[in-house]
């Protein structure tokens, strides 16, 4: 059977994920940060997936962006990996997978996507559902497209306290109606603040870890990343995207359940963080209840993103 099999659906609802795709577009094309090792790290983490999972599997790479997992999932062995998504990352990511030839990518809206139900024994989602206009109804349909016995592992934003949230909130109503050429531009600009954040949060003296904490408060969406060209990226994924939403760890545990999906595991807990900074999400896994018979998937993969 193919990946890639029509069904039927029951009246979308429309949305507006215009900004979405070009924010993504300019985003993964100008920003191809592929870093092995981290990459390496980060999916290990953030999946939780091995090569004893990945072995002879096929796998669904879901908002995959540039691709820098796509390329993980392949070398541990994954069979087949398809990585989809909204935007023109996709060109990055064939581009930057083109050395895998088990790799496939497709410009596809994971509302819509151009699968079967039961295609994949893996699944992965990595910083994508919580910028989608409708998270639940998103993670629903990727639950949809497991076989049985299969998994998905997830990771979206963490709600924030009160006050935080508030701040973000007012940050980014600004931000998220500004040209994306604007946000380029202040993301450099910012970007040298962002490694002083983090000099001044690691600092032993505490009125100045103090300021660090305080000036990262007024400048939250600024990325601390210690790498200066993923701090410009990040910082540009957090001001640019229409959709950011953060979640508590019940509701998403709440969209398992709704899925129907057992063996709920918080992958959060046992995680080796690459470097400080890093983590402050809901990562989940789950599983289909059944066992997976193994049939072979054909390839072939369309695009039907384009609307
Ligand atoms: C923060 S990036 C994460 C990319 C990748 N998972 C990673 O971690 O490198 C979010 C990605 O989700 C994609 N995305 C958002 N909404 C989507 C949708 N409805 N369908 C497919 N992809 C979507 C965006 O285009 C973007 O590339």
């Amino acid at each position: 059977m193919s990946p890639v099999e029509p069904f039927e659906r029951s009246k979308p609802r429309p949305l507006d994920q215009s900004r979405t795709r070009s924010a993504y577009s300019l985003q993964w094309n100008r920003f191809r940060i592929v870093r092995p090792e981290e990459d390496r790290a980060t999916f290990r983490n953030r999946t939780g997936l091995t090569e004893d999972d990945l072995r002879g599997a096929t796998v669904l790479d879901a908002g995959c962006g540039m691709g820098r997992y796509l390329r993980v999932a392949a070398e541990l062995g994954a069979e087949h990996v398809v990585g989809v998504d909204l935007s023109r990352a996709v060109e990055a990511a064939r581009d930057l997978s083109s050395e895998f030839p088990q790799v496939q990518v497709a410009q596809a809206d994971l509302f819509r996507t151009p699968f079967a139900s039961g295609t994949f024994d893996q699944i992965y989602s990595l910083g994508v559902l919580d910028h989608t206009p409708d998270p639940r109804r998103a993670f629903l349909e990727l639950a949809r497209l497991l076989k049985p016995g299969g998994r998905i592992a997830i990771w979206v934003y963490h709600r924030e306290r009160p006050a935080l949230e508030k701040i973000m909130n007012l940050h980014r109503a600004v931000s998220k109606r500004l040209p994306l050429g604007v946000l380029v531009a202040m993301s450099r600009i910012m970007a040298p603040v962002g490694g002083l954040k983090r000099k001044l949060m690691a600092s032993p003296i505490r009125p100045v870890a103090r300021f660090g904490v305080a000036l990262n408060v007024l400048t939250i969406g600024v990325s601390m990343h210690p790498d200066p060209e993923v701090r410009v990226c990040d910082t540009l994924d957090w001001y640019a995207p229409r959709y950011l939403s953060r979640h508590t760890f019940e509701e998403v545990a709440d969209w398992f359940s709704e899925a129907g999906l057992i063996e709920i595991e918080d992958l959060s807990t046992k995680q080796t963080h690459f470097h400080a900074g890093q983590g402050n999400g809901i990562n989940l896994a789950g599983r289909r209840q059944g066992s997976s018979s193994g049939a072979p998937v054909t390839s072939g993969v369309g695009d039907r993103s384009r609307q």
